[in-house]
């Protein structure tokens, strides 16, 4: 149904790590007062980079996951956010990261955090894995980052092409072969 296509390799399963250990830090830092920070991943592609995340993370968390949809299988965004599974916990007057593994146009992260906002957190911070800055549309930017990239299409640590290639360890670039 696809056409062909390869992965290069973009970002290695060792500097993703090394980032994330820098990155660990810095919430670390941020959080030093709080007594159990409520780490809120959103489904499916951040799974990888939280499961990575909190166990760098050298501090009591709660582990809660969203899915708010927006792609599907589809390759571009459409616009229209849609929370598909709620958080299990209160968050009113609780610390909370939200984990999200790129922010491409930025609309799935403004959804969540206005949904989220609401519920009257004390501390809401969001970290991103990637970034592409070139497709922002949305009015937002992760409060932490670990890589900026530019508008190619990745896959691996998580992030899907229509499904396929989570189980990447690395970051990669798809570039599509055979006739053009
Ligand atoms: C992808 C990605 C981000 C979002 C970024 O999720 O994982 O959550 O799109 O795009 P945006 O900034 O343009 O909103 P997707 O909706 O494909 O779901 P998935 O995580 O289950 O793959
Ligand atoms: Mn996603
Ligand atoms: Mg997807």
């Amino acid at each position: 149904p696809h056409r062909p296509y390869v992965i290069d390799e973009m970002i290695s399963a060792k500097a993703i790590a090394a980032r994330i250990e820098a990155l660990a830090r810095e919430i670390r830092a941020e959080f030093f007062d709080t007594d159990k920070l409520v780490v809120v991943g959103l489904l499916r592609g951040s799974f990888v980079f939280i499961a990575d995340l909190v166990r760098e993370l050298d501090m009591p968390v709660e582990v809660d996951f969203l899915e708010a949809s927006s792609y599907g299988d589809a390759t571009e965004s459409s616009r229209e956010v849609r929370i598909l599974k709620d958080i299990r916990g209160q968050i009113e007057g609780r610390d909370v990261l939200v984990v999200e593994d790129i922010v491409d146009t930025g609309f799935t992260l403004e959804h969540v955090l206005h949904v989220l906002e609401s519920r009257g957190p004390r501390k809401l911070r969001t970290i991103a894995l990637l970034d592409k800055p070139s497709r922002r549309e949305a009015d937002i930017r992760a409060d932490w980052v670990g890589f900026e990239i530019p508008d190619a299409f990745v896959v691996g640590y998580g992030i899907d092409f229509a499904q396929r290639n989570r189980n990447l360890p690395y970051i990669g670039k798809v570039r599509f072969t055979g006739e053009t």
